[in-house]
């Protein structure tokens, strides 16, 4: 018979080391609309999709209870929008934080990943179905309607995906054009025209570290042609 030797596991160690994100940015009046891509957390955090990877080392998360924690209210005006990005899988937590947050739901769009060829970009990961799609959840604070031009936006955004994480530029002309500023970005990583951005990677002298493993290069929306029914 023979000898089976049992490896005793490394103790766990901390999975991504947490950078302190500076205080929340102020503005006269509060922000009128906000815009947040919290790093959430999921349940497997080890799994190569998860942010905290070990060796992909994307970015580091936040709890549910540290996410709803931040005073988001104490920086926006009594009336005002939020563009909330949810997971699929995080639906219920998604509206927690809107709640949380001083926001009450209204509506949502939704992030349509198109293949260069307009197809459905079936290439993200699902564990019940293939996501080819993100959501962003729209609240309300206080009493503001959309502006004009948003009663002629259709609440889709076409467009190819880009590294982890990525969100389409798009969101940004969408959002100008359907909310007034002033505008806040929460979680950013880069700096927008127009905007004033917050995070723990959002320093203009900072580099994002989920950059290094790039997953498609951006193109815009206008390059992908529209999908036909039944498309796959
Ligand atoms: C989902 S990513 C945002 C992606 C971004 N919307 C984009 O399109 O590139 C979440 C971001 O939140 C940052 N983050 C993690 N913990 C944070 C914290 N405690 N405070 C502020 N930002 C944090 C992460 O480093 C990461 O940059």
């Amino acid at each position: 018979m023979r000898n089976l030797v049992f490896v005793k596991p490394a103790p766990a160690t901390p999975l991504r080391l947490v950078i302190e994100p500076p205080p929340l940015p102020q503005v006269d009046g509060g922000f009128k609309t906000i815009l947040a891509d919290p790093p959430w957390r999921f349940q497997n955090r080890t799994g190569k999709v998860a942010p905290e990877h070990r060796r992909l080392d994307r970015y580091s998360t936040l709890s549910l209870d540290q996410i709803c924690a931040i005073d988001v209210a104490s920086v926006t005006a009594d009336n005002a929008h939020l563009y909330l990005w949810t997971p699929n899988a995080l639906l219920v937590e998604g509206l927690k934080v809107m709640d949380a947050w001083g926001f009450r739901y209204v509506s949502n769009l939704v992030w349509a990943k198109r293949r260069k060829d307009g197809g459905p970009d079936g290439r993200g990961v699902g564990f019940y179905f293939r996501n080819v799609t993100e959501l962003i959840l729209f609240g309300v604070r206080g009493s503001m309607r959309t502006l004009a031009p948003a009663r002629g936006q259709v609440n889709m955004i076409e467009a190819r995906k880009r590294e982890h994480s990525r969100k389409p530029d798009e969101q940004y002309e969408l959002i100008e054009l359907c909310s007034p500023g002033p505008y806040l970005e929460m979680f950013a990583r880069y700096p927008q025209p127009g905007w004033t951005v917050w995070g723990d990677e959002a320093a203009d002298d900072l580099a994002p570290r989920g950059l290094q493993h790039k997953g498609y290069a951006g193109v815009r929306a206008a390059a992908v042609p529209p999908l036909t029914s039944g498309m796959r």
